[in-house]
């Protein structure tokens, strides 16, 4: 239960050899949001989901999401505001909460971050094989090539995120326009074919599956369905994984110029503009195709293909392919700097923690997360498994929330460089909202992320319980009650 003191959270204390260099503006995170943000959720995610789960509903489901996105994003906002620091949801734990419940924090991110960086190879790899196979050149063993394509766009993208902030985030910003521009030729070119009759009714009444009941919501009601208004909520939690991202902003806090200004307003901007952006794409893509006839595999070129636009097809290809690639490298960079964090911490082998004085980065944790995500991507069915980055990210909203309404009561006289409007009303919405995506989610995810977590407490008991920079002697453990400032 000890707890991190908050002149602590940003690790001066542990000297040059654990600090990372100033390299983002205000306008960076903006890109590193909108680059981590747009990719796998609403080029794949929100097709197959209006196919199965929710139809038209589906922009009821993006919406639902995005109110619980932007309820935890105000709560990370305050957060990062006063502790400025790379490890984010699991640096405010340890100091709200205190070490064990931090440990959990920052495994469950690693759940996140980890997983999805190796679910989202994934599908850049199938979608990079589709859009080869759309220019007419016959790809002949897919699988193989998959395999090989998942290695070579891990291996590149490592390698620029161990090279140094600076070289990754030149890419960034032409990759995140060139999706962009991808993006607003889908919204402008698709409105254009919307037949208003395909929005038919958006709420299509429900359906009983024949397969046994999958959320615990609907274990509970003792029946599976698909569509209606369970339909529209499971489809809003399998949906939250497009809105993955934001918190990510967050992890590179310390690396900011003015960050207690900057974060919370980088990651606010950037989650409204994603927001936006899938609710334009959602609508056309949902207004140009009955959802009884939208494509599982490839929703949107689908959409355009059924409408004769099948040049937009390589369009869509090009935004995807480039999408996809920003979203894997901002989550290569945010589980570099949770890692990093938790390393600085001592609760993982301190040496991770190590910053590389050639490249300014820590190069070292860099290296292990690149190898780790090529394991995962090439010997796991991972695409099978994307709910696990959704409950993982979940449960860390959870936290955030609940820290605020601490935070506040604790350390009141804390300099906050944002604060969550109307608190506690909204952090306590927040909670409610998180949880409620979280029983939509299927039960089997909930038993993986059990099984998880159990072997992450293990993990600290053996190793992180012992080696923490708190177990030293003379360690800066947090116990008073008052209300420090504290100053970057
Ligand atoms: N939000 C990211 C995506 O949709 C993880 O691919």
């Amino acid at each position: 239960m000890r707890r991190l003191p908050p002149t602590e959270a940003t690790g001066l204390r542990t000297g040059r050899r654990h600090s990372l260099a100033e390299v983002y503006r205000p306008a960076d995170l903006v890109v590193l949001g909108l680059g981590v943000m747009i990719g796998a959720g609403i080029f794949s995610i929100a097709g197959q989901q209006a196919a199965t789960t929710a139809g038209p509903g589906v922009i009821l489901s993006f919406m639902i999401a995005g109110i619980a996105c932007l309820l935890a994003c105000l709560c990370y906002a305050e957060l990062a505001s006063t502790m400025p620091a790379s490890g984010s949801a699991y640096t405010f734990t340890y100091v709200i909460f205190g070490e064990v419940w931090a440990w959990i924090i920052g495994w469950a991110l690693i759940l996140e971050l980890q997983f999805a960086a190796a679910v989202v190879a994934r599908a850049w790899a199938g979608i990079t094989v589709g859009a080869i196979t759309n220019f007419g050149v016959r790809v002949p063993n897919e699988g193989l090539v998959g395999d090989i394509l998942v290695f070579v766009i891990l291996v590149l993208l490592t390698g620029i995120v161990a090279l140094g902030a600076r070289v990754g985030l030149r890419a960034l910003w032409i990759m995140v326009s060139a999706k962009l521009l991808a993006i607003g030729a889908v919204i402008v070119v698709g409105v254009a074919h919307i037949d208003v009759a395909n929005f038919g009714e958006f709420y299509v009444p429900p359906k009983t599956l024949t397969t046994p009941p999958a959320t615990v919501l609907e274990v509970l009601f003792g029946e599976g369905q698909a569509f209606g208004w369970f339909g529209v909520f499971a489809a809003a939690s399998a949906i939250a994984f497009a809105y993955i991202g934001f918190d990510i902003v967050a992890t590179s806090a310390e690396e900011t110029v003015n960050a207690p200004k900057a974060v919370p307003k980088g990651m606010i901007r950037s989650l409204v503009i994603a927001t936006v952006i899938y609710l334009a794409v959602a609508l056309v893509m949902v207004g140009m195709a009955s959802y009884t006839k939208i494509s599982v595999e490839a929703p949107l070129s689908g959409a355009f293909r059924q409408a004769g636009v099948d040049w937009m097809v390589h369009v869509i290809d090009a935004g995807a392919v480039l999408g996809l690639t920003t979203v894997i490298l901002v989550l290569i960079v945010g589980q570099t700097r949770v890692l990093f964090s938790m390393a600085r911490d001592g609760l993982i082998p301190r040496g991770l923690a190590s910053v590389s004085r050639r490249y300014h980065t820590p190069t070292r944790v860099t290296l292990v997360i690149g190898f780790v995500a090529i394991a995962l991507a090439e010997f796991v069915p991972v695409l099978t498994m994307q709910e696990l980055v959704v409950i993982g990210t979940l449960f860390a909203f959870l936290f955030v929330a609940a820290g605020v309404i601490v935070m506040r009561r604790r350390m009141p006289g804390l300099e906050r460089g944002f604060r969550v409007p109307l608190s506690p009303l909204l952090p306590a919405l927040s909670l409610v909202a998180t949880l409620w995506l979280m029983v939509n989610l299927r039960v089997l995810t909930w038993a993986w992320f059990v099984l998880w977590m159990a072997f992450g407490l293990l993990v600290y008991l053996v190793y992180g319980r012992r080696h923490s920079i708190l177990a030293r002697p003379h360690a800066p453990v947090e116990s008073g009650r008052g209300g420090g400032r504290h100053r970057r």
